[in-house]
């Protein structure tokens, strides 16, 4: 697959086979994330691979949508604030693009990897901070599930390019 090609069979994958992920598939993906630019290359993040119980419950349940029920992992992407730079002339944090820079990633490692995959934000972040699995200093941004694909590739609704660039 050359880059184009990568970014059209990425899409959100909402259905899963109830099959464990190999591990070899999932080294690849965590270097790919390692691998990612930060602001001042500060790194404020942390990932978590959620893939058993009770663990992968709790995750799911902080999650209400019935199709993160079958999936066999859930990387829980966290941010660092604190970590990450922030830009003296008006003091906006940058730990939002670093997490979703270094969570595309991910994404697009997956699916490199033939493994489906999708970005999930509409979660319940205390619920989730309550776990327990949260360490000190990190917040939530982003889950991803992972799990062998049972859907199919769907065409992508984009703006038109003139709306795009110009
Ligand atoms: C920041 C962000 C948050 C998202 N949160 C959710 C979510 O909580 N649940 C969900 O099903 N999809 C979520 N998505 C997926 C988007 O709905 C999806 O990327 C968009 O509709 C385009 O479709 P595609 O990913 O299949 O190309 C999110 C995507 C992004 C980039």
């Amino acid at each position: 697959m050359n880059f184009k090609e990568l970014c059209t069979a990425r899409q959100s994958c909402r259905s899963y086979k109830n099959e464990p992920v190999p591990q070899e598939k999932l080294d690849y993906i965590r270097e790919c994330v390692r691998l990612a630019p930060s602001a001042v290359n500060r790194q404020p993040w942390r990932f978590l691979v959620i893939d058993r119980e009770p663990m992968l419950s709790q995750v799911k349940a902080c999650y209400s949508r019935d199709w993160i029920q079958n999936v066999p992992v859930i990387v829980i992407c966290l941010k660092n604030e604190q970590e990450a730079w922030t830009r003296q002339s008006d003091g906006h944090n940058h730990a939002d693009i670093d997490i979703a820079i270094a969570t595309e990633h991910l994404c697009l490692a997956a699916t490199e990897q033939e493994l489906g995959n999708c970005w999930v934000c509409n979660f319940d972040v205390q619920r989730l901070m309550g776990t327990g699995l949260i360490p000190e200093g990190f917040t939530p941004a982003v889950l991803v599930p992972l799990g062998l694909p049972a859907d199919e590739l769907r065409p992508k609704t984009r703006k038109p390019m003139a709306e795009v660039w110009g």
